[in-house]
């Protein structure tokens, strides 16, 4: 059997597992082609998901790392050396969901361990934050080789199981970093200076909706240091919410 085979045989498996038993077209669809999802909580164009999953069953934060580490089902796999989960206490409400995985992440296998990942823990310490308390998280959980950014195809098949992180984890916000994040999560088409600063909501499982705040990426503000002004308004406005849940 070709690796190709070994791939797509052990997806199918994980699609039996997961309790797909009906095939709805011959030929794949991809629906981030098309119209942007109908409107949502960004005034119309940037649309929460509404009610979604979690479609994996995990019934606690091992159990889905688990999951993760043996889903085949993400092609980014094949070229990543570290499975990155997380990072951070998952009991501290605030959950920060940014891109993929870097050079570092994938050596180091924690999220925001890399040039970026200084500049975020300065992001949180500027709202009297830490790792201690606040919980980190990528949309996909492999390195896109030379730090490309995820396809959406790529997200869409990490998606449930960040759904379901999200549902374990239940935080009191999420602050979502940077456009292609956002994108996937709110699905949106919506560009991140659109959307940056303006509470959003998803909705997973039966929960309560979560606040969801998008903010640049912190290897944006790298590049960028003069939107860092902005990131500040975002942090705030975030800390203003946390203290008074
Ligand atoms: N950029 C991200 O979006 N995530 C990481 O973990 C590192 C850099």
């Amino acid at each position: 059997m070709s690796s190709g085979d070994r791939a797509a045989a052990a997806l199918l498996s994980w699609y039996v597992d997961m309790g797909v038993d009906e095939a709805l077209a011959t030929a794949p669809l991809n629906r981030f082609q098309g119209d942007p999802p109908p409107s949502g909580p960004a005034g119309g164009e940037a649309a929460g998901h509404g009610v979604i999953g979690p479609a994996v069953p995990a019934a606690t934060l091992d159990e889905l790392r688990s999951a993760v580490d043996n889903f085949h089902g993400c092609a980014l796999r094949t070229d990543a050396n570290r499975t990155v989960f997380a990072d951070g206490n998952p009991e501290a409400g605030l959950m920060l969901i940014g891109e993929a995985p870097g050079r570092e992440e994938d050596r180091v296998g924690l999220p925001f361990v890399g040039a970026a990942g200084k500049l975020l823990d300065q992001m949180l310490a500027a709202i009297g934050r830490d790792r201690t308390s606040a919980y980190i998280t990528n949309v996909v959980f492999w390195r896109p080789l030379n730090n490309r950014t995820p396809t959406d195809e790529e997200m869409a098949a990490c998606l449930p199981f960040v759904q379901t992180h999200v549902a374990l984890v239940r935080p009191r916000a999420i602050l979502v970093l940077g456009a292609a994040a956002a994108r996937v999560l709110l699905g949106t088409r919506l560009g991140i200076s659109k959307l940056r600063g303006q509470w959003q909501e998803i909705s997973v499982a039966d929960l309560p909706p979560v606040p969801v705040l998008p903010t640049f990426h912190p290897a944006f503000l790298l590049r960028q240091p003069a939107r860092k002004a902005d990131a500040w308004e975002d942090l705030r406005r975030l800390k203003r919410r946390l203290d008074t849940a």
